[in-house]
């Protein structure tokens, strides 16, 4: 076994992750006790236990105290009794005169001791209760009678007869529910660590520096952003400002996002101290896993410090930028690659407000994008910016899924993995590692993003 196939387990996780999935455990709780209590209820017979006590008196010629000899006598007469009373002698004469099944009895009679006495006690559990004081009172008048015959014991006395039992014995409707609710708690966290165990996704950056050997150079917690698509059809106002939401960088610059977006700055500017790393691909393995979203928020910390930051729309299929930015598509990266003449001038436009950013829209969507990316023109383009901007991020599709971002990286000076946790399967993060690395393309990092804020890893990671 390899040293990274060891799985650290932190007790506080596991606690949190109960915590987190609360629900599963109520869930369990209720409907283990429910049944426990239906069943206990409507469904089980109860059981009534009709006694006698008997009383081992002392022979007539044998006048004295009552030695230690007496008291083991007497437990070993129990013995001796047990075994007649389940005898099928016994048996036979409760037949026939209660109509007791010789087998039901056997099973249900029973004697005991009371500890260091010559008292002893006959019980009989049955449903009828009325039944079972009639097979215990029968039997006191039995044991006296074979007592004297096969034993010749003549003194045994009986000193309370049996009375009708009131109360069932079985079953215990509390203990049952009791027991119900601790196999269903039991039940519930087996639930959960299972569903942790078969769940194929990153939570927590330590598995994806485990799982893909990547650094993770970004850790973002989920905010409340755009639900995209959901209105989609509905209302375009509507969508545009869920769209607008997600620029959190600028719409809460105090939300733990925004900083740890500005965290995510830091940590590629320390990147770009021993690299030359200007040109910059944002991928994914796959579809909705937060490129653009991390794109454009990443660009907006880079400008708020003061460089000079262009974003470039190249995600030809779904082209979404200029959405998330709440500007126009008309023109873009596709008018340029499609005009054949030199480029002159590239137009880009500019985000009301923010500073030091310049975004190029990715233009309508052609019929071949992975085609006109790969061109030369592309390259010319890109190499025309480099020299106006500090620092140029290319959005583009999951690099799972088509060749386009793939073919990007062949001209950016280093490729970032957005990573969704809960979200991208580690054997897409895996392919898309390995589709990248095919092409010698630099990755220089992931970025983890929709992590669960509630969660035990976010505050952990930020904090500890
Ligand atoms: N940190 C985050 N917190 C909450 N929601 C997020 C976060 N990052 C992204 N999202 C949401 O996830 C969805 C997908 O985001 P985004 O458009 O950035 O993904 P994408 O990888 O670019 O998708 P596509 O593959 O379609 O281009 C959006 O609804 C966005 O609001
Ligand atoms: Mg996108």
């Amino acid at each position: 076994m390899q040293n990274s196939d060891f799985v650290e387990v932190d007790i506080r996780e596991l606690i949190f992750l109960l915590l987190r999935k609360w629900y599963i455990l109520l869930i369990c709780l209720i409907l283990s006790t429910g049944v426990a209590f239906l069943v206990t209820k409507y469904y089980l017979k109860p059981i009534y236990r009709a006694e006698t006590t008997l009383f081992l008196g002392k022979e007539k010629d044998k006048i004295g105290a009552l030695s230690l000899l007496d008291l083991q006598v007497n437990s070993q007469l129990v013995v001796d009794y047990r075994e007649i009373l389940k005898s099928r002698l016994v048996a036979e004469n409760i037949q026939s005169k209660l109509g007791v099944d010789i087998k039901t009895f056997q099973n249900n009679v029973d004697v005991m001791t009371v500890k260091d006495s010559r008292i002893f006690k006959i019980s009989y559990d049955d449903s009828d209760p009325k039944l079972a004081c009639n097979v215990v009172n029968e039997l006191g008048t039995i044991i006296m009678q074979l007592a004297s015959d096969i034993i010749e014991v003549k003194n045994v006395k009986v000193i309370d007869t049996a009375k009708i039992p009131t109360d069932p014995i079985k079953p215990n409707k509390k203990m049952n529910v009791a027991l119900a609710g601790l196999l269903g708690l039991i039940l519930g966290v087996s639930i959960i660590y299972l569903m942790e165990f078969i769940d194929h996704t990153f939570k927590k950056p330590e598995e994806v520096e485990r799982k893909l050997d990547l650094n993770v150079i970004g850790t973002i917690p989920t905010f409340e952003g755009g639900k995209r698509g959901k209105k989609k059809a509905k209302d375009n106002k509507v969508l545009e400002e869920e769209y607008l939401k997600n620029l959190i960088t600028t719409n809460n610059p105090k939300a733990a996002a925004s900083e740890a977006f500005r965290e995510l700055r830091t940590n590629l500017q320390y990147k770009s101290v021993d690299k030359d790393m200007k040109v910059l691909i944002v991928t994914s393995p796959s579809l909705g896993d937060g490129k653009t979203v991390t794109t454009v928020n990443m660009a907006i910390t880079l400008a708020q410090s003061g460089k000079k930051v262009l974003v470039i729309d190249a995600d030809l299929r779904k082209p979404k930028v200029h959405s998330y930015f709440g500007l126009k598509n008309n023109e873009g990266l596709t008018n340029i690659l499609a005009n054949d003449k030199e480029i002159k001038k590239i137009n880009v436009l500019q985000k009301e407000g923010i500073a030091n950013l310049y975004i190029l829209t990715s233009g309508p969507i052609p019929p071949n994008p992975s085609e006109i990316l790969s061109s030369s023109k592309m390259k010319m383009i890109v190499e025309q910016l480099k020299a106006d901007y500090d620092i140029i991020f290319i959005d583009t599709p999951p690099v799972g899924q088509v060749t386009d971002a793939a073919i990007l990286s062949t001209i950016a000076d280093g490729s970032i993995i957005v990573l969704a946790s809960g979200q991208t399967r580690i054997e897409m993060a895996k392919r898309a590692k390995k589709a990248l690395e095919s092409i010698n393309a630099s990755i220089i990092g992931t970025v983890l993003t929709k992590i669960d804020n509630r969660s035990a890893y976010y505050q952990y990671y930020r904090y500890e």
